[in-house]
This record gives structure tokens, C-alpha cells and sequence, in this order.
């Protein structure tokens, strides 16, 4: 559905990309409204965003990034009120969203029947999350409806954590994306299943760790990460997925491949003796750095002129925390397709 209303009245420096003003984000609103696709900042990754509620236009999402019907979208929300048109919400539900809400953290609760099958997949429950970027909640505060959006990215490839990043891999494709500026996490939301409130689980580790949520529902919040939904395919839970172009392997920091002239070393910490074709992340190897940086520098050196790339993998990460939601990311990143 494309929309009539010709163009955002705020023109940005680059096509496609717009700033953030409040009349730009009331445009984007009326757009999405009548059913157009509009990229969007979160303090996460980047959205492919329409309105919820609109089967035709969720379509599109599926269409543009090339994704499986049967991969089940985020559902975004502005207020806690419009959780209980969505979902049934359980006293743990409520825990949770009370200290993490709005953040990077998706909920999956049992659905309720205004919700599309083409945002679930068919599934009887639905994954919701109240994001805290302010220009999504400006955004989905004059929307006044629900927006799904999966990250901004073709399927199976690295999620953005820019507008540039949206704009390169859909060009004329999405001309309307909205500048939030660099994603402040730039890993996708931790996703806890909370469809059986007496026994939570992390579905894809994020920003929010285990620890953090079992503290907060007073019970152990298991991480069964990928077993527990291979039957439903989900994208980020798939064996592939996050994957540059270019070959991806992996080390630890305590058996450090050698330096090669055609291939990128990425670590996550300033080398000691960096050499020519070295890149780090971070300074001192700080983890919330790391996965700010970590799909950037992914996307830049997937673009340069390296054959290969090689990137530092943590050697110990207890299950559900951040260094293991960026292991999670690079394992996917480098595994080999499944044919
Ligand atoms: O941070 C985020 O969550 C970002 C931003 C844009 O909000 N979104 C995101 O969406 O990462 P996406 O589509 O790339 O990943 C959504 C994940 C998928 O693995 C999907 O299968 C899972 O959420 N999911 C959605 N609904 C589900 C459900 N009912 N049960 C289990 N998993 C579900
Ligand atoms: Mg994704």
C-alpha cells in the first residue's frame, strides 16, 4: 500500500532519510496509518515498521526483507495500557515490564485474538516490547496503534544500528526511514517467554541478562535459547543468521590466530601490538561497548577490502548474560548455511 501523502515535510541531508522532527514523526504516523512500511531507531537495532493491526501491511514487512512467514514480528508499544488489548498479562508479566519497561526487552504472552496470524505466525502467543529510544515512543505515542517491526535488515543478514545502515541494504526500496541517530545497545532485545508464567525463558539473550530477570520474578529464569523454538523457526534463533557477506570465523582471546595479509582480525579490546589488518571494538574491551560497535564494524568490514574476517569470540560466558548474547550473535554470524 503505498502512501498518497507524497513526503515528510522535514527533508534530511541524504533520500530516504528523514530527521526525527515532531512533524516528520506525525507524517510518519498518518503513513503508517494507511499501511506504508517506515524504518525506525530503537535504543536496539533499527525497526521495519508497520501498523500492527494491518494484515496487508505486515505483509510487506515479510516481502521486503525477503523473510519466512513462519518467523513470528516484535509487536512495539507506546503505553503499558495497550499490553492488555494484545496479550493476556500474567502477575509475572507485570513484574517484569514494571522494572525493564520501556527497554530492551520483548515479552511473549499468551495472544489475544485482535492480533494478526501473519505477525505470529499462526503461534497462540505474541512478543511484545515497549521501546525506550525517544523517538520510537514520540513515534508510537502519535500512532496511537501497535507497530511490528523486525530489525531493519534482509533477512539473514547483520542488523542495523543506523539509518545508513537501512538505507544501504533497501535503497529506493523503504524511502522512509526515520534518523534516531546510532542504536545506544546494538544488539536485539533480550526475549523472555512468559506464555507459562510458572516456568519463564530467555528465547534470544540481550542487554537484560538472566541474573537480572530471575532476581526480579524471584524464581531462575532458564536460558533454553534455540531447543525451545527450533519448531517455530524463528530467524534469530536459527543456526545462520546476523551473517556478513564475506567468510566469518571465530577465536578465543587465548589462541589468537596469526596475522594474514587478506584478512581482518577483529578483537574486542585494543591489541597490545596491533598489526596492520587488526580492528577492535573497544578500547579496553568493555562489553557494553562491544556490542554497540559489534554489527558496525561487522557492516564496514564486510564492505572493505579484506577477503576474510576473523573476530575475537568470548571464551567464557555464563548463560543468558551480555558477553553470552554476543557470543550468540557471532556464532550465528559464522555459521555455515545449512543446505
Ligand atoms: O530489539 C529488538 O527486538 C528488535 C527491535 C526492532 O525491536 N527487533 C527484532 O525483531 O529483533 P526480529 O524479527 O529481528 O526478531 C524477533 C524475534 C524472532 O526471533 C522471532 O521469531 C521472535 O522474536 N518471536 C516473535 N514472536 C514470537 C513468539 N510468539 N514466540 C517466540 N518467539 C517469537
Ligand atoms: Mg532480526
Amino acid at each position: 500500500m503505498a502512501s498518497d501523502l507524497q513526503a515528510p515535510p522535514d527533508r534530511g541531508a541524504s533520500s530516504f532519510v528523514y530527521p526525527p522532527t515532531s512533524a516528520n514523526l506525525r507524517w510518519f504516523a498518518e503513513a503508517l496509518r494507511r499501511g506504508d512500511l517506515v524504518g525506525i531507531p530503537t535504543e536496539t537495532v533499527y525497526g521495519l515498521a508497520a501498523h500492527a493491526l494491518l494484515p496487508e501491511a505486515c505483509r510487506g514487512i515479510f516481502e521486503l526483507k525477503g523473510r519466512p512467514l513462519l518467523d513470528p514480528l516484535i509487536v512495539h508499544i507506546a503505553h503499558q495500557e495497550q499490553l492488555k488489548d494484545l496479550a493476556e498479562v500474567s502477575v509475572q508479566a507485570e513484574e517484569v515490564l514494571k522494572q525493564f519497561w520501556p527497554g530492551p526487552l520483548t515479552l511473549v504472552l499468551p495472544k489475544r485474538s485482535c492480533v494478526p496470524d501473519i505477525v505470529t505466525a499462526g503461534l497462540p502467543t505474541v512478543a511484545v516490547r515497549m521501546p525506550g529510544h525517544p523517538v520510537a515512543r514520540e513515534l508510537l505515542g502519535y500512532c496511537e496503534f501497535p507497530l511490528a517491526a523486525p530489525s531493519a535488515n534482509p533477512f539473514g543478514y547483520i542488523s542495523p544500528t543506523s539509518a545508513s545502515h537501512v538505507r544501504d541494504s533497501f535503497g529506493g526500496r523503504l524511502p522512509f526511514i526515520i534518523d534516531g541517530g546510532d542504536c545506544s545497545i546494538g544488539l536485539e532485545s533480550t526475549i523472555i517467554d512468559l506464555s507459562h508464567p510458572e516456568q519463564p525463558a530467555i528465547l534470544r539473550p540481550g542487554a537484560i541478562s538472566a541474573a537480572e530477570l530471575s532476581a526480579a520474578l524471584g524464581t531462575e529464569v532458564a536460558y533454553t535459547g534455540p531447543q525451545k523454538v527450533t519448531a517455530i523457526l524463528a530467524p534469530g534463533m536459527l543456526d545462520k543468521h546476523y551473517s556478513p557477506h564475506k567468510c566469518l570465523r571465530l577465536f578465543s582471546i587465548l589462541d589468537v590466530p596469526p596475522p594474514s595479509a587478506d584478512t581482518a582480525r577483529i578483537f574486542f579490546a585494543r591489541p597490545s601490538e596491533p598489526q596492520k589488518n587488526d580492528y577492535w571494538f573497544s578500547e579496553n574491551g568493555d562489553l557494553s561497548e562491544v556490542a554497540t560497535k559489534l554489527f558496525r564494524l561487522l557492516r564496514e568490514l564486510d564492505k572493505g577490502p579484506h577477503q576474510k574476517l576473523l573476530c575475537e569470540v568470548p571464551h567464557m560466558a555464563p548463560a543468558g548474560d551480555l558477553a553470552a548474547a554476543i557470543g550468540d550473535r557471532l556464532h550465528r554470524a559464522a555459521a555455515k548455511s545449512k543446505s
